[in-house]
């Protein structure tokens, strides 16, 4: 698997946005928001554009557009708060979404949702914020498959070690995408030092 760890200054700017425990619902959405589009210009860089002749007002010269074909999947509810970045830059980008939510007990994940769009042969964004046990995203990516996509990449906040291992021995094809590795999960499967409850913090619903 392809780990890419954000180096930006901005990336780590927003992350201590997101971390801080006294940062307000607004400031937290926007900061999540803003590292939204680090990860979607990082997660892209290798996208292929198509060559075009255009005019410019002095002379001709060589354009060049994205090809339409890449899908941004959201695992809820955590992963609305990656929407901004590829709705706002990646021309031609459509939305999936996958409901999975974590058995507080036993912590695997449980469907309750599904919805995608066309997703065979297109390059797949899934945004899942945070990479704690590795099951829900294990999950997403076990979803997105059966549909036959192109490549596969995960776009997440912040990464255990232990969610890295399990994703990277159960989908060693896919690219992995996050502002920060973490120390370790804690006895409830949070992420130390993490943020807290992602889901929480972007809808207030402490
Ligand atoms: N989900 C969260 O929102 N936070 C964690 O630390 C782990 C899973």
């Amino acid at each position: 698997m392809k780990i890419i760890e954000l180096e930006h200054p901005l990336a780590k700017h927003y992350l201590t946005l997101l971390r801080e425990k006294n940062t307000s619902f607004e400031i937290f959405r926007s900061a999540a928001s803003k590292l939204s589009y680090l990860l979607i210009i990082e997660a892209t860089k290798n996208l292929e554009l198509d060559q075009e002749k255009i005019q410019t007002p002095l002379v001709e010269t060589l354009g060049y557009k994205l090809s339409s074909n890449t899908v941004a999947v959201s695992v809820l509810r955590a992963g609305l708060g990656l929407i901004d970045g590829p709705k706002d830059l990646i021309p031609g980008m459509t939305f999936g979404y996958i409901g999975v939510q974590r058995n507080e007990e036993t912590a695997k994940p449980e469907n309750y949702y599904e919805n995608l769009p066309e997703v065979k042969d297109k390059d797949v964004f899934i945004l899942e914020p945070m990479l704690a046990t590795g099951g829900s995203l294990s999950f997403a990516i076990d979803t997105v498959k059966k549909y036959n996509p192109n490549k596969i990449y995960a776009l997440t906040v912040i990464s255990s070690p232990e969610g890295i291992k399990f994703i990277s021995e159960k989908h060693p094809d896919i690219t992995l995408l996050t502002a920060s590795i973490d120390e370790k999960l804690n006895e409830n499967y949070y992420i130390v030092p993490g943020l807290g409850d992602m889901g929480d913090r972007l809808f207030g619903t402490i």
